[in-house]
């Protein structure tokens, strides 16, 4: 059985000391749940998470790595610079970063072989942009990133990825997915998994849902067979908001 994972991605918002308030009031919030949780943050805020979060079980996430091990990278982070200091998980190849940042499947690629050989777990994005939904290019284009993103990583390794299927025109805009639209395209991910791995594999992997996900519509999405969980920009920001769909 997969275990449902919730993940906040904070994107560039909130210096420590907001780091911190939101931890004390999202601990005092956090009771009981069987939800993975997870809080993917600046880098400046990892480390006062860590501390935060300690003895709890809701984990830390940086939201990007650089491939190689160290060199005359300025402005990077390693893999290991993040282990040291206790994260958990990393968002690779969100669509913010395909976009500003000229992040690409390539990149994708080297970054999450580059996590898989320590020990922090990849959220690989993927989705489409509105005019690919349009020309009724979304499922192609979503099946070449995960064949061009995962290409050389074993069945062994692909487990540990998540998957998060973001569309891009539901991204801050407020215009979610339907459930059955994010259905649709995480179950088509999960047949592409099969493809690229086998059965199994395909049904040990979490795939997330984002795009939109507020405490309003995180029942319908979490009820679908096929989402595992959701990723979640604006509304993680927010301490109640984010608990409120950690309990949907
Ligand atoms: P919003 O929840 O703000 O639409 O952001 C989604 C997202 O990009 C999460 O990675």
């Amino acid at each position: 059985m997969r275990v449902p994972f919730i993940a906040g991605n904070w994107k560039m918002f909130k210096t420590r000391e907001e780091a911190r308030a939101f931890a004390a009031e999202f601990k005092g919030l956090y009771g009981g749940t069987d939800v993975q949780t997870a809080i993917c943050a600046p880098f400046t805020d990892l480390e006062t998470l860590v501390e935060e979060f300690r003895g709890t079980d809701i984990k830390v996430g940086a939201q990007n790595v650089h491939f190689e091990d160290e060199g005359a990278y300025t402005g990077e982070i390693s893999a290991a610079m993040l282990e040291d200091i206790g994260v958990d998980f990393c968002i690779v190849g969100h669509s913010e970063r395909r976009q500003y940042f000229a992040e690409t499947d390539e990149t994708v690629n080297l970054k999450l072989k580059k996590l898989l050989a320590g020990t922090i777990r990849p959220i690989m994005c993927v989705g489409e942009s509105l005019e690919e939904r349009d020309d009724g290019k979304a499922f192609d284009k979503v099946r070449g990133q995960l064949q061009k993103g995962l290409e050389g990583i074993g069945a062994g390794d692909a487990v540990k990825i998540v998957i998060a299927y973001e569309p891009i025109w539901a991204i801050g805009t407020g215009r979610t997915a339907t459930p059955q639209q994010a259905e649709e395209m995480c179950a088509f991910i999960r047949n592409t998994l099969i493809e690229l791995y086998d059965e199994d594999t395909a049904d040990e992997m979490i795939i997330q849902y984002g795009g939109s996900v507020k405490p309003a519509n995180a029942t319908d999405i979490m009820n679908m067979d096929e989402i595992d969980g959701a990723l979640v920009g604006g509304a993680s920001l927010k301490a109640k908001d984010f608990m409120e769909i950690i309990d949907f």
